[in-house]
């Protein structure tokens, strides 16, 4: 079916062409509006305005649909780990297995630290944010493989992605060490991708930590669930800094910065701090989620929500059931479990929330699983970063590849004073 968008301004017709997904999603072309009307589109926050196609993933926010490449989540959390995600988000199938155990040996290869980056560690005060730590050291990497700023070949770009998931890893492993005042350990060439991580983490000084296949594959579940989202905030954010022709490494460092706030990666630390708060004051949850109605306050039910899912946010419910399995199996009662169960049926019966269409998010339940694994809580931004690496990496490179990218430049409507003139400081 051939669609078509009149727009009437000022007494004159406009037909501007539309744009059709592989999905049946529709966008009307407004890139010629303003030559031809002297309008801009104005749109707060984003919620209708596509910034680019993209063919990494899919979501159908109303249905609780999230593909990778096609793939629904449902399929790479049952059968792929982490790597393999990575590898299809990034390059856009499933990967071969003499191409998985390639992009295997070159994390491996790319594991460790320059040693002169550890002491930039050393710079940072023990109670510096990882999230700090790890934005910073992104770029600090970057230095050491200046090669990897100018991306001409498919050798380099392959080479670029490995170095930057791998050492992540180390990083955020050597940060939390830090923190924590513990020698930061060596990768071990003989673990895979996550049970490297947990060994980093948690091995001291003659005590190697040996990681169970449990916890290894709760973390690969979590990191495949978070491997990308589309045009959300941090990814988005990427995007732009890529559309400067800035370097990989800037780029994500980019990502980083925006992830770190409570609305976006920040909000599986909130989720966190809110079911403590209650569980210390003793508040009823009934009560809580009524002062959050009341709306005086800024306070918002954490990990409820989300701009484009308007149903359950299918990683939710893949992380809920992970979680009740990851607890039973370590035998951990985590009290806080039973908070965000009584939380979600008090908001899933609840009049505000249902006609907002409000569902818990990816990061109600995240913060349970990884609490369970012993990761520290204001260490939960940094595993979302690790996760959602690939998805940075395949925007960046969906840029990169663009003969036709353009520089992101949006527009404004000026609403300051009019013109104005000097006024020296004695006469003010
Ligand atoms: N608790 C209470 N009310 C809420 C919440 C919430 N968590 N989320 C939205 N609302 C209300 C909001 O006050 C508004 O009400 P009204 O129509 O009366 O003004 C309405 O719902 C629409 O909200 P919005 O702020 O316009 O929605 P948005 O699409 O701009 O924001 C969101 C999406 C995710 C930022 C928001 O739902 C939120 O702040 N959630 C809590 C933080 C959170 O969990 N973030 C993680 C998101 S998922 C993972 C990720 O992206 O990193």
């Amino acid at each position: 079916m051939s669609h078509t968008c009149r727009i009437e301004l000022d007494g004159q017709s406009h037909e501007f062409p539309t744009v059709e997904g592989t999905e049946n999603e529709l966008a009307v072309d407004i890139s010629t509006l303003r030559d031809r009307t002297g309008y801009i589109t104005l749109d707060d926050g984003y919620g209708n305005t596509g910034s680019c196609t993209s063919a990494i993933t899919y979501i159908d926010g109303d249905k609780g649909i999230l593909r990778y490449r096609g793939i629904p989540i449902e399929q790479l959390a049952e059968h792929s780990t982490f790597v393999e995600t990575a590898w299809l988000v990034i390059w856009g199938r499933l990967p071969t297995q003499a191409e998985l155990d390639h992009f295997s040996h070159l994390l491996t290869q790319h594991e460790m630290m320059h040693e002169s980056l550890r002491n930039h560690f050393q710079g940072f005060p023990p109670n510096a944010n990882p999230m700090a730590i790890l934005s910073a050291m992104i770029n600090a990497v970057s230095c050491y493989d200046p090669e990897m700023m100018q991306i001409e070949d498919e050798f380099t770009l392959e080479s670029a992605a490995a170095r930057l998931i791998s050492k992540v890893r180390t990083i955020a492993a050597a940060s939390y060490k830090m923190s924590v005042g513990q020698p930061m350990d060596y990768p071990h060439p003989e673990y895979h991708y996550c049970e490297n991580f947990l060994h980093m983490m948690f091995s001291i000084p003659y005590r190697e930590y040996v990681p169970t296949p449990e916890v290894a594959r709760a973390l690969n579940l979590f990191l495949i669930l978070h491997a990308d989202h589309e045009q959300n905030c941090s990814t988005s954010t990427v995007r732009m800094v890529a559309s400067s022709q800035a370097n990989m490494f800037a780029s994500c460092a980019a990502g980083v910065c925006a992830l770190w706030g409570p609305l976006h990666g920040g909000a599986n630390v909130a989720v966190i701090e809110m079911l403590e708060f209650i569980r210390q004051s003793g508040m009823k949850v009934s009560e809580y989620v009524e002062r959050v109605k009341m709306k005086d306050t800024k306070l918002r039910l954490m990990g409820f929500g989300h701009r484009v899912y308007k149903n359950f946010d299918p990683r939710s419910k893949i992380l809920k059931v992970a979680a009740d399995k990851m607890l039973a199996k370590l035998s951990v009662n985590d009290p806080l479990l039973d908070i965000a169960l009584q939380m979600e049926d008090a908001a899933l019966n609840d009049p505000y929330f249902i006609e907002r269409k409000l569902y818990p998010n990816v990061d109600f339940y995240s913060g349970i699983i990884l609490r369970a694994m012993g990761i520290p809580v204001n260490m939960f931004t940094v595993m979302f970063a690790m996760g959602r690496l690939p998805g940075w990496i395949a925007n960046w490179k969906e840029i990169h590849d663009n003969p036709k990218s353009r520089i992101y430049r949006p527009r404004q409507i000026y609403t300051g004073r009019t013109l104005q003139n000097y006024v020296p400081m004695d006469q003010r």
